[in-house]
């Protein structure tokens, strides 16, 4: 009874026609920023997160406690556990799902592939299973990845290329979840709509990705490993600050529409609908490295090796005209100006500026 109060409570919308959002993977690095920013404008937002250790699970504690202190309950649970979906569904008419769990991370994917499947395909067929039958059916939203266009060579992407050839299992298992979602949709009317997220960073962030493990060891004084493609070519990224990303997530759930589906027997002319949400301007990784030794003040002990073929794409480049389009994501916040914010938020988190310089 006290958890369904607390889910109750949470879901409550505090503005006309708001929204009532499950957001999946709400402890992730974006799961809470997306989930702020709709708590904020008065959507209601259920968390749910499996707390796993793929990084330090204290910094997803951290997060935890941040959205609990603004009113965001978390549910500690699995996407796969079908009864724990159902009993959500049951106390929560949900308008809309935010689904953001996953296992992330393409390199990952060599060590433990099975959970890419458990989470990514598994997790999201469950998922869509509850959605399918909830009344009424929520829309759904989700993150892809921007690794589906996998060796593409056309640049920019745009959502119409190929994305035939992955280059990492993290990357068949977002394409697998769109082959997925898009069934959901022409079978049982479910609302969908991917986003490719493009290389997000920000505060908050994820320990395992470059601009943050970099960050750890410019800071400490360690070498930092620089991959590099094929022929000495430095491999680029469209990296994407998370609040831009953020405002992509939030066009896409209020273009989403509230879905009427009736517990999913009634197929209906629901959207499926994909969308590139990067910044559109490339970046090499040692420009990215030269960006953060001028933030934090400290030179880089560089390693460059060559790319050790685990997953790597050579670079990655949004075109975002649809997105542009039809959510009117406009990327605002460039690298120099992200990567400020992202170290001043380390640096605090980390107590540097409490004069604690060995973490
Ligand atoms: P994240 O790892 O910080 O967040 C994912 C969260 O989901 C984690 O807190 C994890 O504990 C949780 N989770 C994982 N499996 C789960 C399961 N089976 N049940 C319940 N919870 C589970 O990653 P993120 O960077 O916030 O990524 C969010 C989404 O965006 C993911 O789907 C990711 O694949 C996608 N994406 C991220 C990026 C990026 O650069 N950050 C780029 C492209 C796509
Ligand atoms: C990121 C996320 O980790 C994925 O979850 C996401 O799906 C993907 O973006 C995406 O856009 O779809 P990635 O771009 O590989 O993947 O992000 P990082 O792990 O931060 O790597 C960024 C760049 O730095 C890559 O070119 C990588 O090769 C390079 N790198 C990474 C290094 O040079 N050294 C390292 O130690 C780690």
């Amino acid at each position: 009874i006290q958890w369904e109060k607390r889910v109750r409570d949470s879901a409550q919308v505090h503005r006309p026609d708001g929204f009532s959002v499950l957001v999946t993977g709400a402890a992730g690095f974006v799961g809470t920023h997306v989930s702020l920013a709709l708590k904020k404008r008065g959507d209601g937002v259920v968390g749910i997160d499996n707390f796993n250790t793929y990084y330090d699970p204290s910094l997803k504690k951290a997060r935890k406690s941040l959205l609990q202190g603004r009113g965001v309950f978390i549910v500690e649970g699995d996407v796969n556990d079908a009864r724990l979906l159902a009993k959500l569904f049951d106390v929560v008419a949900f308008t809309h799902v935010m689904h953001l769990a996953a296992q992330a991370g393409v390199r990952y994917a060599m060590e433990n592939p099975q959970s890419y499947v458990h989470s990514n395909v598994a997790g999201l067929v469950t998922l869509l299973e509850a959605c399918k039958s909830a009344n009424p059916q929520p829309a759904v939203v989700w993150a892809s990845s921007s690794s589906v266009y996998g060796l593409n060579e056309k640049s920019p992407f745009s959502e119409a290329d190929r994305t035939d050839r992955p280059a990492s299992l993290y990357a068949a298992t977002k394409k697998a979840g769109e082959a997925i979602t898009h069934t959901y949709n022409h079978i049982y009317g479910l609302s969908v709509t991917g986003l490719r997220f493009f290389t997000v960073y920000g505060p908050w962030g994820r320990p395992d990705m470059a601009y943050f493990s970099f960050t750890r060891n410019i800071l400490q004084g360690k070498p930092i490993t620089i991959y590099r493609g094929k022929n000495q070519v430095d491999l680029a990224r469209d990296f994407t600050y998370i609040d831009d990303i953020v405002k992509g997530c939030v066009g896409s759930l209020d273009t989403a529409g509230k879905s009427t589906g009736s517990g999913g027997k009634k197929a209906g002319p629901a959207p499926y609908r994909v969308f590139n949400l990067g910044n559109t301007s490339p970046v090499t990784v040692p420009t990215l490295v030269s960006i953060l030794e001028r933030h934090l003040k400290v030179k880089a002990k560089r390693n460059v090796v060559d790319m050790p073929g685990n997953g790597d794409v050579p670079f990655t480049h949004a075109n975002i005209s649809s997105a542009r389009r039809e959510l009117g994501y406009k990327p605002t916040t460039d690298l120099q100006t992200g990567l400020k914010k992202f170290v001043k938020w380390y640096l605090s988190y980390h107590g540097y500026n409490r004069g604690n310089n060995v973490n």
